[in-house]
């Protein structure tokens, strides 16, 4: 076996996974790597057994355990102390939160919303036609789309956008444990008052529903509720701006592919499938082992940490040929882009919709879109979280 890399490292290249990475590859399904406090755990890369262990509630995502793997120092300032709402939780217990949820996020009513996320998209759209060229991507569209949906979908006011997306920003890559915790409370304040505020006039958003369940006695409590709150805002917005800037480089970086998807726009839905395998954001699922697991002949010991190489495991070239080529005739999907199993993600309809419609109204309104600057030049996120472009400057 090699010798176990860390993790988590840094993409060389943002849409690839990290060349740290390569000969872990070719040790399917199960690798080791370590974690910034020394401790070695199992990291798998085959997606057969990825999709086993992640629908095996033998796993746990309980961060307050103290045999969870921690992936930064920064989350161990934070981690130990709570854990998100569903996420954090095994079922039973995110079994009840998640049913509260799932109307709210089915196909059924996120379709519904295209018109308006549409209507949000041509509006971004008409001021970045109106402001240029250039155009700096991220903060003129990537991150206003998903955050202007979340907020119209939960009942949040998109006024307040500037200091949700800043503690956004400080939970994900803050500097330090305590300024993450700094942030989180901050956060969590801020949603306490906006649901207090409901309770006394009830809107029309998810929230709302929330607190109309709480207020008939079956609801969560207010302190779950922020949680949820908290969770559906976070994740309701940083992936899907990053899978719009990330795809949208990705696009510009593979002309062939941009030209087959101006040329039949009704490949758009398959790119975007093809787009989630190939950079795979979420890059790193964390569980720890309640109990002995096997695997593919391979014993994982209960209190093992365990990390999903979502990047490597959507590459797996057993389920993807050619694996590192962007390919809009393969199959891509069963990818794990969103996740498996339980935790599989709540909001992957929505950000579907909101994807196809962003990136499809995107090259249709733009034609001549392209970097403006040297695409090495363009910096992107870290590794230790979600993948994405810092700033994306194109002109067209
Ligand atoms: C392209 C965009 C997105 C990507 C790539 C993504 C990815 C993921 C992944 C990989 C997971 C599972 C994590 C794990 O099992 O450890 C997850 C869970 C989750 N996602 Fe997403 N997500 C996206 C958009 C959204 C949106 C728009 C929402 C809207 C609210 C959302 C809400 C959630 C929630 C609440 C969970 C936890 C579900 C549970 O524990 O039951 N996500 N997401």
């Amino acid at each position: 076996m090699t010798e176990a890399v860390a993790f988590p490292q840094n993409r060389s290249c943002p849409y690839h996974p990290p060349t740290a990475y390569d000969p872990l590859r070719e040790e399917r399904p199960l690798s080791r790597v370590t974690l910034w406090d020394g401790r070695e755990v199992w990291f798998v890369t085959g997606h057969r057994a990825a999709r086993a262990l992640l629908a095996d509630q033998r796993l746990s995502t309980d961060s307050t355990r103290d045999d969870f793997p921690l992936p930064t120092e920064r989350a161990a300032g934070l981690s130990r102390r709570r854990r998100a709402a569903l996420l954090g939780w095994d079922d039973p217990e995110h079994n009840v939160q998640r049913r509260m949820l799932i109307p709210s996020f089915s196909l059924k009513r996120t379709e519904g919303l295209r018109p308006r996320i549409q209507a949000t998209v041509d509006r971004l759209l008409d001021a970045i036609e109106k402001a240029g060229p250039p155009a700096e991507l991220v903060g003129a569209f990537a991150l206003p789309v998903p955050s202007i949906v979340i907020c119209d979908l939960l009942g949040v006011p998109y006024e307040d956008h500037d200091f949700f997306e800043e503690q956004s920003r400080r939970l994900l890559r803050g500097p330090t444990g305590a300024d993450t915790e700094d942030a989180l409370t901050r956060l969590e304040a801020y949603l306490g008052d906006l649901i207090d505020r409901k309770r006394a006039r009830p809107g029309e958003g998810v929230l709302d529903d929330l607190v109309a369940r709480r207020s008939r006695g079956d609801g969560p409590d207010r302190e779950e509720l922020v949680q949820l709150a908290t969770i559906l805002l976070v994740a309701g917005h940083e992936t899907t701006a990053n899978m719009i800037s990330l795809g949208t480089y990705t696009l510009l970086r593979h002309p062939e592919r941009l030209a087959e998807l101006r040329a039949d726009p009704g490949l758009v839905p398959t790119a975007v499938e093809e787009l989630l395998r190939f950079l795979s954001i979420a890059d790193g699922m964390l569980r720890v082992a309640r109990e002995d697991v096997e695997v593919g002949g391979t014993v994982i010991r209960a209190g093992e940490g365990v990390v999903f190489a979502t990047s490597v495991i959507n590459r797996d070239g057993e389920v993807y040929a050619d694996p590192d080529t962007l390919d809009w005739a393969r199959p891509a999907r069963h990818h794990l882009a969103f996740g498996f199993g339980i935790h599989q993600c709540l909001g992957q309809n929505l950000a579907r919709a909101e994807l196809e419609i962003a990136l499809g109204t995107l090259l249709r309104r733009l034609p001549g879109l392209r970097l403006a600057v040297p695409a090495e030049e363009i910096p992107f996120k870290p590794g230790d979280t979600i993948q994405g472009m810092l700033e994306l400057p194109v002109t067209w």
